[in-house]
């Protein structure tokens, strides 16, 4: 038997309509792959895990959700364990969406615990041997085999499958059995767009074509009025919402800081809303070290990461009028080709990333408001 599934998260905001819409587009069967996208920290893996699974368990489906961070050395394992749990489920009839979220979800709460380092590579990456890729593809193929045959798959941090070359073969089996499993509904997610978009953009990316791109919408304000109900709910204290609004739209609408900020807030009844904002970012710099990232651009990757923070997808960073002022700014002369590849590095370094010919976008949007604080020459 399936029960529905639901979340007992009090901070959770729903976004019932965003889920019904993505599940809609699945079962309509044109984009069957989809990957959404946003920013770090803007809520996807909470939008997958608790608004997405339950209404796609609604709809039929079984889910099963594996974030490839899991197993930063061997992504592959944490696929295989993600499935064998729901071939496990299945044969016990419990609830296979309940069971496989309730790991999931613990496995998050635990990562949310601290303030979290923003990213995670592989020391000593290892590729999928032949026994694992057969198997996760027999697997699949038996979940989405007999009488409960809608299977979606929920994949997080894909991103990650593009950082090591040990990786490839596994990229390169999944593409094959879900090419060959068509029913099989997939929904991708990575937290750095610029390394999504090289899985799955390029023309000579493994997944090219593969998956189409959805965003997830921004929060707005009614989510910064349930966050201030649910406060005073649990409190039985007011705070100002409107205030709220405005810190979270000056950090890039972040769920992640203004829900920080909140629980400082309720364990010290006296903390300002402005200390305990400032007091959340202090802590997200110190434990990513933006004062050491900071420390390695150069004075001109500096200006131009504050060009494109100052001016979400920014365009014209080549111009002449633009080269002008970086030579200025910089006290000598720069060129096109330094702009092109300073910019480089710093889409490398994970800090920026392309969102189309020429405009560039932040992706630490944290960092992005710890540097405005800075001075680019200091
Ligand atoms: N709908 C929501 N309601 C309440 N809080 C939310 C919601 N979405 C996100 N948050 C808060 O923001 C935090 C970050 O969300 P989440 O981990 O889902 O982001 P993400 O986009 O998956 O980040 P990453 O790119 O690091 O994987 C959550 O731990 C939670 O505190
Ligand atoms: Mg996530």
């Amino acid at each position: 038997m399936n029960t529905a599934w639901r979340p007992d998260d009090a901070w959770h905001f729903p976004r019932p309509s965003f889920a019904k819409s993505l599940v809609k587009q699945l079962e309509i069967g044109l984009a069957t792959r989809l990957i959404l996208v946003a920013p770090r920290r803007k809520g996807k893996t909470e939008f997958l895990l608790h608004d997405l699974a339950p209404e796609a368990n609604r709809a039929g489906y079984t889910v099963v959700y594996a974030s490839l961070w899991a197993n930063v050395n061997a992504p592959h394992v944490a696929i295989l364990d993600a499935l064998n749990a729901a071939v496990e489920t299945g044969r016990r009839r419990e609830s296979i969406t309940r069971k496989l979220l309730e790991t999931a979800i613990n496995r998050v709460r635990i990562d949310a615990l601290g303030i979290g380092a923003e990213l995670e590579f592989a020391d000593r990456p290892a590729a999928p041997v032949a026994q694992d890729t057969t198997a996760i593809d027999s697997l699949i193929d038996a979940l989405s085999q007999g009488r409960r045959t809608k299977l979606l798959l929920m994949l997080d941090e894909i991103q990650h499958l593009g950082t090591e070359r040990a990786f490839l073969p596994l990229v390169y089996s999944m593409r094959t059995t879900l090419d060959r499993l068509r029913a099989v509904r997939v929904v991708f997610c990575g937290s750095s767009r610029g390394a999504v978009r090289k899985m799955f953009g390029e023309h000579d990316a493994p997944f090219y074509g593969f998956a189409t791109e959805v965003e997830l919408p921004d929060l707005g304000p009614d989510f910064t009025n349930f966050l201030s109900e649910v406060f005073r709910r649990l409190t039985q204290r007011h705070i100002d919402s409107e205030m709220l609004w405005k810190h979270f739209e000056a950090l890039d609408r972040n769920p992640f800081y203004a829900r920080q900020a909140l629980k400082s807030m309720a364990l010290d009844p006296a903390l300002p809303m402005r200390d305990a904002f400032d007091q959340v970012l202090a802590a997200v710099a110190e434990q990513n070290d933006y004062d050491g990232i900071w420390g390695r651009l150069t004075l001109l990757e500096r200006l131009l990461f504050l060009k494109v923070a100052r001016n979400p997808g920014s365009a014209g960073l080549h111009s002449q009028e633009s080269i002008t002022r970086l030579s200025e700014a910089t006290g000598s002369p720069v060129t096109r080709g330094m702009v092109a590849r300073h910019l480089r590095r710093l889409v490398a370094n994970h800090l920026i990333s392309a969102t189309g010919r020429g405009h560039y976008q932040v992706e630490m949007s944290g960092f992005a408001h710890w540097a405005r604080q800075q001075r680019p020459e200091s």
